[in-house]
């Protein structure tokens, strides 16, 4: 996305109060320095702990903090803020502004601003660890979630209370700058169906042995969620996972490689895009025992089968239909990293590969952060060093949406 994405964007920034509200000067710093026109909205206890004039000053802006203040709802009133901002930011977000925004209350200008809002909303929750994981707030989160807000943190880390360490710390002003260039970037595929496989695949044995590798899914849920951000109809066929939905792609859940394959095959038809994150297994027992087997003294042999190359399969098939989807592929290696890639791209017939190194321990399997290198069929190499899940996912689509254009 290009820097200037949010040059002459109105965001109204809501604070709450939370110890936390500090941290959200710099956030309008970082906006009013990106280009954007911000205006902040305060509840009565964020002027507890951040004066409205520090925002005023690092606006350039009147701050709106009082429903019932003639003089501010002339110049910064609360429905004509919410209509007039392309995004809402509530950070920090509180969990009584979290209770309080899922319940529709209206008794101070941000709770208001919200009620009133059109536009797409970005919460940044703060709170101490035992309050965010309290099912009260995390049912809040869910329902505002499904009401189409946004949500970005909380980290994990130290408290404001001493000795307490947990989820519930604020997300990084950095952080909620590009969740709000997410929020409001390019929604340049619209119209377009996106299929994005993520996680491993599990092989079972027995009922409780299985072979898989250590996927987290977190490339192709990265992946899912850059795609619905910029507008995309996206299916999410997921191997087992510990991660919670995109919120607005269609999630189907697998288990072994040949249900991903037949969900993918299915799905994949009439699709503009295949993303296969996966990090499919490649062999399964050749017969999988309906009970649990016991042990055995002495040396065990497990006899495997490959597993079906969803890839390889699904491009033999599209050879004999007219239209295939724009396909990209990962390839996790450990050594010959590009060689082996570029191997792969063309046997399998993809038309991008995000080759990365997994024999790092920085980035890939289970990190939040990849390096890659993305090829593409014209020999192509694109390499991105270490960066968020996210931020390649969004590079991955900017590639595949140029290819999009080529093909119309
Ligand atoms: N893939 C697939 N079906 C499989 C295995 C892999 O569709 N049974 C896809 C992966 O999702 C990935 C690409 O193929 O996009 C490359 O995966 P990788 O495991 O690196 O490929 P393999 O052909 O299995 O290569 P290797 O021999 O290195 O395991």
């Amino acid at each position: 996305m290009t820097a200037d994405g949010l040059k002459g964007r109105a965001i109204l920034l809501c604070v709450s109060g939370s110890i936390a509200a500090y941290k959200a000067c710099e956030v309008a710093r970082l906006l009013v320095k990106a280009g954007a026109r911000v205006r902040v909205a305060m509840t009565r206890s964020a002027v507890r702990f951040v004066s409205p004039l520090t925002f005023q000053a690092l606006t350039g802006a009147a701050v709106s903090s009082d429903l019932f203040h003639s003089q501010q709802e002339l110049t910064a009133g609360h429905i004509a803020q919410a209509d007039a901002a392309d995004l809402i930011v509530v950070a920090p977000a509180t969990a009584h502004l979290l209770g309080a925004a899922r319940l529709g209350l209206a008794d101070d200008v941000v709770l208001a601003a919200l009620l009133a809002a059109r536009g797409p909303v970005l919460f940044a929750p703060a709170m101490n660890e035992r309050m965010w994981a309290h099912a009260a707030v995390q049912e809040n989160v869910r329902v505002l979630r499904e009401r189409g807000a946004r949500f970005v943190g909380p980290n994990a880390g130290e408290m404001a209370e001493a000795g307490h360490v947990g989820m519930g710390r604020l997300a990084e002003p950095e952080e909620i700058l590009a969740a709000v260039r997410a929020a409001l970037g390019p929604r340049d595929l619209t119209g377009k169906k996106v299929v994005i496989t993520a996680g491993p695949t599990r092989e079972h044995l027995d009922p409780v042995r299985f072979l898989s590798n250590p996927s987290s899914g977190k490339m192709g849920f990265a992946i899912a969620e850059a795609a619905c951000d910029r507008g995309a109809e996206v299916v999410l066929i997921s191997g087992p996972v510990a991660l919670t939905d995109p919120p607005h792609a269609r999630v189907v859940r697998v288990v072994t490689a040949e249900e991903m394959l037949a969900v993918t095959r299915r799905e994949a038809a009439g699709a503009h895009v295949l993303v296969m994150a996966a990090a499919v297994a490649d062999q399964r027992a050749e017969k999988r025992a309906t009970h649990k087997v016991s042990k055995k003294p002495g040396a065990e042999t497990v006899s495997l089968v490959r597993t079906e190359d969803i890839l390889l399969t699904l491009a033999a098939e599209w050879e004999r239909t007219p239209s295939r989807p724009i396909v990209v592929g990962f390839a996790a290696e450990t050594e010959r990293v590009i060689e082996r890639a570029k191997e792969k791209l063309s046997r399998k017939r993809m038309d991008l590969i995000v080759a990365n190194d997994v024999s790092r321990n920085d980035a890939g399997f289970g990190t939040e952060e990849n390096a890659a290198t993305i090829l593409d069929q014209g020999g192509g190499a694109e390499e991105i060093s270490r960066v968020k899940k996210r931020v390649l996912a969004d590079r991955v689509l900017d590639r595949v949406v140029l290819l999009i254009a080529k093909r119309a």
